[in-house]
C-alpha cells in the first residue's frame, strides 16, 4: 500500500469554532477593516505578549504582510532615495523586494558559515568600506537574531537596524531600540493567514508606517499627506490573531516536542550532517539541515518516498533573474585564484541545505521515516 505523503509544512491555525466568537463581535460592530476594534485589541494583546517576554515600552502595528511592513517601515524612515541597505544573500526574496519597493538599493552580504546569518562584525567591516543607510539582518529559518551585537552595531555606526524576524515570532527578543518585523503568514509558527507586525518604541515612525498602509492619509480628513498604498490588516485576520494568541502555548508545545524528537533522532548522524549553529536554543520555523553537496540527491530520495522537502532559501538572491543585478559585498580573496570573492559562505551552502518537513503534527513514526531516508543517502 502506498504510504501517505509527509507534507513539509502544515499550518497550525485556530478551528472555526475558536474564531467564531470574534467574528460575531465583528458583525455586531459592523466594522470590517480600517483599524477596527478587533485590530486594536490584537495590537494591544501583542504588546502584552512582548512585555511578557521581557520587552516593555513597545508599540505594535499590523500590516497586510511582513513584506509590506518592511517596505513601509523603510519608507517611513525617510532614508535617502536609492540609499544602500545591507541584507544577507541567503534569505527569502521578500527581504530584497521590500527594500527595492521602498526605493532603496539592496546590497547583498555573506552569511556566517555556521549560523547561516549575516553578522554585525561583517556589517561593520562592509560599512567602513562603503556606507549603508540601513541594515536588515534576517532571523534565518526562524533563528533569533543576536540582539546585543546589532544594538552595538547601531550605536557605534549610527546606521539604523531593522530586524527581518519574519519567521521568529515568539523566539526573537524584541529590543526597544531596534525595529522588528514579523510575519503572520499561514505557514509561519504564529500564523493567521496573511499579515505582518512592526514592533518598535518609535511611535511617530509607527504612525507614519501605519498612515502609509492607509493610502498616506493622516488624521480623519482623507487627505493624502504622503503617497501611500493599501496594506491594512483588517478585522477578519485580527479575529484569527486573537484566537491564535489564546492557543499559542499549545502550538509551541507541539512544535517544541517535534523539534526535540528530531534532534534526538538526528544525534547519531553528527559528523555527516550539520544543524544551524545555535539551534539547540530555540524552536525553528523550518528544519534546515546541512548535507554537504547532497541536497539534490536527498530531495529526490525523499520525493520518491513520499516526503516533501524544500530548498530554503535558495536560489540565493542574486540568482533570481529579477535580482541578478544586485551589488554584493566582497568578503575576501580566493586563496587559489587571488580573485575577490563575494558570498563565499552562501555559495558553499547552495547545494548543501535541505529543509526537512517541520510542523506540529509530525508523529514519531513520520520523523523516523524521514530520518531513515536521510540516513540511506549520507
Ligand atoms: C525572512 C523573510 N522575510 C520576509 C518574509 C515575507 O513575509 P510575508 O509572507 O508575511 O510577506 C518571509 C516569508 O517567508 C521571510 O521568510
Amino acid at each position: 500500500m502506498q504510504k501517505t505523503d509527509i507534507k513539509c509544512l502544515v499550518p497550525d491555525l485556530p478551528d472555526v469554532a475558536e474564531v467564531l466568537p470574534y467574528l460575531h463581535e465583528m458583525q455586531a460592530n459592523r466594522w470590517y477593516t480600517n483599524f477596527g476594534p478587533l485590530n486594536q485589541r490584537f495590537e494591544a494583546e501583542m504588546i502584552d505578549f512582548f512585555a511578557a517576554q521581557g520587552s516593555s515600552g513597545l508599540s505594535v502595528g499590523t500590516f497586510s504582510s511582513a513584506t509590506t511592513a518592511l517596505e513601509l517601515v523603510l519608507r517611513a524612515m525617510q532614508l535617502p532615495r536609492r540609499g544602500r541597505v545591507l541584507i544577507p544573500a541567503l534569505t527569502f526574496p521578500a527581504t530584497a523586494l521590500a527594500v527595492i519597493n521602498a526605493g532603496l538599493e539592496p546590497v547583498l552580504g555573506d552569511v556566517d558559515p555556521d549560523s547561516w546569518e549575516l553578522t554585525a562584525n561583517d556589517a561593520q567591516a562592509a560599512h567602513s568600506d562603503k556606507p549603508f543607510v540601513a541594515v536588515m539582518p534576517v532571523a534565518a529559518f526562524g533563528k533569533p537574531v543576536p540582539v546585543q551585537a546589532w544594538q552595538d552595531f547601531q550605536r557605534i555606526s549610527g546606521v539604523p537596524v531593522i530586524l527581518d524576524a519574519a519567521a521568529a515570532l515568539g523566539q526573537q527578543a524584541v529590543p526597544t531600540d531596534l525595529i522588528t518585523v514579523f510575519s503572520l503568514h499561514a505557514t509561519k509558527p504564529f500564523g493567521v493567514g496573511e499579515g505582518g507586525l512592526i514592533a518598535t518604541s518609535d511611535t511617530q515612525l509607527l504612525a507614519r508606517a501605519r498612515s502609509l498602509s492607509n493610502f498616506g492619509f493622516a488624521g480623519t480628513g482623507g487627505v493624502v499627506q504622503q503617497a501611500g498604498t493599501n496594506a491594512k490588516f483588517g478585522e477578519y485576520y485580527a479575529a484569527v490573531g486573537l484566537a491564535q494568541l489564546k492557543r499559542w502555548p499549545e502550538v509551541m508545545d507541539r512544535r517544541s516536542a517535534v523539534n526535540a524528537a528530531y534532534r534526538q533522532r538526528l544525534a547519531p548522524f553528527e559528523g555527516r550532517i550539520r544543524l544551524q549553529a545555535g539551534s539547540e536554543d530555540f524552536t525553528p520555523a523550518v528544519f534546515p539541515v546541512y548535507v554537504k553537496d547532497k541536497a539534490k540527491a536527498i530531495t529526490q530520495a525523499m520525493a520518491a518516498a513520499g516526503i516533501l522537502t524544500r530548498h530554503w532559501y535558495l536560489p540565493l538572491l542574486h540568482n533570481h533573474p529579477a535580482l541578478s543585478h544586485l551589488e554584493a559585498v566582497k568578503t575576501g580573496t580566493d586563496v587559489k585564484t587571488g580573485a575577490d570573492t563575494a558570498l563565499k559562505a552562501c555559495m558553499q551552502l547552495e547545494d548543501s541545505l535541505i529543509g526537512l518537513p517541520f510542523h506540529g503534527f509530525l508523529s514519531d513514526a513520520d520523523i523516523d521515516r524521514i530520518c531513515q531516508v536521510l540516513e540511506q543517502q549520507l
